[in-house]
């Protein structure tokens, strides 16, 4: 395995490559990466992960500082996965002066997370977009953990012409369905117990809609209180259209519940795919 951290060597390394699968991170990985990883291997020769942690997608107020950098570790389990390529440029590299270029979203990037954390989705995209061109893949892969993002980027690629398949993988949970993420490291024991109430309150939503249940105001409701009563703090919880992003009416079927919500300083977020 190559550990990479320049953009010429990246391409003089990939210069010659039948195909690129690509998986960007931001490092301290897990299970979730990891079954991104797979699936990379399983589309391309060349299976490349970019671990770096973008400022841009972080506000001032959020944890870009704080934010668990693991390089070592995750070195050790990529090699162990068998990737061609870890790319692990520094600030400098990709941002050698400020970012001026940045690109402009459609309006769903103002929804949802959007709304809670403005600018977030144009930070991802602008780094997303200068790793594709840096990197060069015919397949890059995201996780439905965020859905949201993995939207976004598809619109983009799609948009912006790019000829690369954009893939989601599942969404990788723990023995009681919290979703993996970094941040789950910042829980202390109790709220770890008490996280997995976000999934099932989503579960239940779910579950409720598949089996004829209409009412999505009051199931959405429903689970916020709930989330409320047990300690947290719901940004939101959304019915939305899948292919859309946009609100869910009771005429659609494709849909998708997305939740956010806060336990005391560690910001949760999960979604689950309906099939009613
Ligand atoms: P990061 O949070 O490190 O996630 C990297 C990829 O792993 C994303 O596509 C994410 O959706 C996926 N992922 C995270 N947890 C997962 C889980 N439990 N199951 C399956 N996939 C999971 O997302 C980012 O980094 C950044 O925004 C990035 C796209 C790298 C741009 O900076």
């Amino acid at each position: 395995m190559e550990i990479i951290t320049d953009i010429s060597s990246l391409r003089s390394f990939l210069k010659n490559k039948a195909s690129i699968a690509f998986v960007p991170t931001m490092g301290n990985l897990h299970e979730g990466h990891l079954s991104l990883v797979q699936m990379a291997k399983q589309q391309a020769e060349c299976t490349v992960v970019s671990i770096f942690v973008n400022h841009l997608q972080f506000s001032p107020t959020e944890d870009f500082n704080q934010y668990p950098r693991t390089l070592e570790k995750d070195c050790t389990l990529l090699k162990d996965n068998d990737v061609t390529v870890v790319f692990t440029p520094s600030e400098r590299t990709l941002y050698p002066e400020a970012q001026k270029v940045l690109l402009n979203l459609p309006p769903v990037a103002n929804t949802l997370e959007g709304e809670y954390r403005p600018g977030f989705f144009q930070g991802v995209a602008t780094v997303v977009l200068k790793l594709f061109n840096i990197v060069q893949p015919q397949v890059a892969i995201f996780g439905k953990k965020d859905y949201q993002q993995f939207y976004i980027v598809q619109e983009m690629a799609r948009q912006l012409n790019f000829p690369i398949d954009i893939l989601a993988g599942e969404t990788i949970r723990a023995a009681d369905g919290l979703a993996l993420s970094s941040r789950n490291g910042y829980l202390n024991n109790d709220e770890r117990i008490e996280a997995s109430r976000l999934y099932k309150m989503l579960l239940l939503i779910k579950q409720a809609i598949e089996q004829g249940n209409k009412n999505f105001q009051k199931l959405q409701d429903n689970a916020k209180r709930i989330l409320t009563q047990s300690g947290w703090k719901v940004d939101y919880i959304a019915l939305q259209q899948r292919n859309t992003l946009n609100q869910a009416t009771v005429e659609d079927h494709e849909l998708v519940v997305l939740g956010a919500a806060w336990l005391n300083k560690t910001r949760l977020i999960d979604n689950l795919e309906i099939h009613d």
